[in-house]
């Protein structure tokens, strides 16, 4: 009890520091005590040190957001063999383990803005789940939007994807407006774009962005959908691109700027960089999507695959045709050396992306034709 008597204390002797702040929202330093109490009679205790941590590093937004009563919540908790190895989730995001603001975006990213059962989790598909991390410096999305979590069904029961190591709940219970689900590992924030391409082996696609002359430069955009080939659907079309300027072939693949989720596809009309109209057809069985621009039409093979400032639809073709030109930058030439198709290197974490391949991921349970 130790734990529980230094977390007490420290809130006590910080909120003490902060009455004559105002909070829009105030932090129920009685439920924090009584709840970091009950984890930690169940041995969570790196995760009751961790909120402990941030909380008293003078980050209070996790621990207000978690107290407040007026509507349920949902909170992962790893367990202390999580810890072993913190940073084995992220992807191209090193673990900053005394860095407040970043264990804040944490914390932030392991609670859900509403109810959700063991049984609901193990039963709805593919899904998306709204955290309580917006921005906080880490995540890039357009209006300050909030990051999500993918789920999805798998062997394990629920399991939460975008991954590098199987992350799946152990235990589940109810505490006041507390739905704790126990887990097994530290859910990794989603990575910058490029880091996650190449973690996954979309090699083909990381070279064509070099060559495009975008360098890192879609990692800072604020909201991006990307359509991205495998290497094989690169490799079918080498001689139909053989002369397509790399910047427009790139700029078919993407939106800067919008983060459109499958769940979007359907309901506005999304434009590419090179700005041509996206359309999308889903099979109504299925329940998979085709997208076609400019006449060439490709599979969705697994939509939204989270990064941190938008998400990535993986298609098994490449939307080659670039006749329209792109008055928005100089063509470069690619070149086959550019584009070349080395196989995967992270085995891992493509079949992470996968294996959970479904048509919709809605960040409710309405899908589809269920
Ligand atoms: C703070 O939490 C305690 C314990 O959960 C609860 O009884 C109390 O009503 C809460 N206070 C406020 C102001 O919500
Ligand atoms: C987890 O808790 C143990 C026991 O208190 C401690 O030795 C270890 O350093 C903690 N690990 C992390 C990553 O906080
Ligand atoms: C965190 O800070 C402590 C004290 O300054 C230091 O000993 C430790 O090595 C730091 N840990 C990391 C992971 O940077
Ligand atoms: C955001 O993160 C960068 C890099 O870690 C850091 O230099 C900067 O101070 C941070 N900004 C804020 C507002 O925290
Ligand atoms: C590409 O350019 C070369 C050299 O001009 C030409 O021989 C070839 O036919 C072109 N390929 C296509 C698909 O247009
Ligand atoms: C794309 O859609 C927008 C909005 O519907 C429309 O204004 C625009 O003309 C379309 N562009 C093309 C190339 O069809
Ligand atoms: C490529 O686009 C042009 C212009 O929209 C169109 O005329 C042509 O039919 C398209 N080619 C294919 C193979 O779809
Ligand atoms: C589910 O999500 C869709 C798309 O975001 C939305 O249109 C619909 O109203 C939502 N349904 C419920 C029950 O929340």
């Amino acid at each position: 009890m130790s734990l529980l008597l230094t977390s007490s204390v420290a809130l006590m002797v910080l909120l003490a520091g902060w009455v004559d702040l105002v909070f829009a929202q105030s932090l129920n330093v009685t439920f924090m005590n009584n709840f970091l109490g009950v984890l930690d009679s169940m041995d969570l205790k790196n995760f009751t040190a961790l909120v402990a941590q941030v909380t008293n590093g003078g980050d209070s937004s996790f621990a207000t957001s978690l107290s407040d009563a007026s509507s349920p919540k949902t909170l992962f908790v790893p367990n202390n063999n999580a810890f072993t190895q913190p940073g084995a989730n992220f992807i191209g995001v090193d673990f900053l383990a005394n860095d407040t603001q970043f264990l804040s975006s944490v914390l932030l990213y392991h609670l859900l803005d509403r109810k959700w059962t063991q049984n609901q989790l193990s039963t709805t598909s593919d899904t998306l789940l709204q955290t309580f991390l917006r921005g906080n410096n880490i995540t890039f999305l357009e209006n300050n939007s909030p990051q999500m979590i993918a789920g999805a069904q798998s062997s394990n029961g629920f399991q939460i994807v975008n991954q590098a190591q199987d992350t799946f709940v152990l235990q589940t219970f109810q505490y006041e407006h507390v739905t704790v689900q126990v887990i097994n590992e530290i859910v990794g924030i989603p990575g910058p774009f490029t880091a996650t391409i190449h973690t996954a082996g979309l090699t083909t696609l990381a070279n064509l962005q070099a060559a495009a002359g975008y360098g890192t430069g879609l990692d800072t955009a604020i909201g991006l959908t990307v359509f991205a080939p495998f290497d094989d659907g690169f490799e079918a079309v080498r001689e139909q691109i053989a002369n397509t300027s790399a910047t427009s072939l790139l700029n078919n693949h993407i939106i800067i700027g919008k983060t459109v989720r499958g769940s979007d596809f359907q309901f506005s009309q999304h434009t590419s960089q090179s700005l041509m109209n996206y359309t999308f057809n889903q099979d109504p069985m299925s329940e998979k999507f085709t997208v076609t621009l400019n006449g060439v039409t490709v599979n969705i093979v697994r939509t939204d695959f989270l990064v941190n400032n938008g998400v990535i639809h993986l298609v098994d073709g490449v939307l080659f045709n670039t006749t329209v030109p792109d008055l928005l930058a100089v063509p470069t030439p690619v070149s086959s050396t550019d584009i070349s198709s080395p196989s995967s290197s992270s085995p891992n974490l493509a079949s992470s992306m996968l294996s959970y391949a479904q048509p919709t991921m809605t960040n409710n349970a309405t899908n589809g034709c269920l």
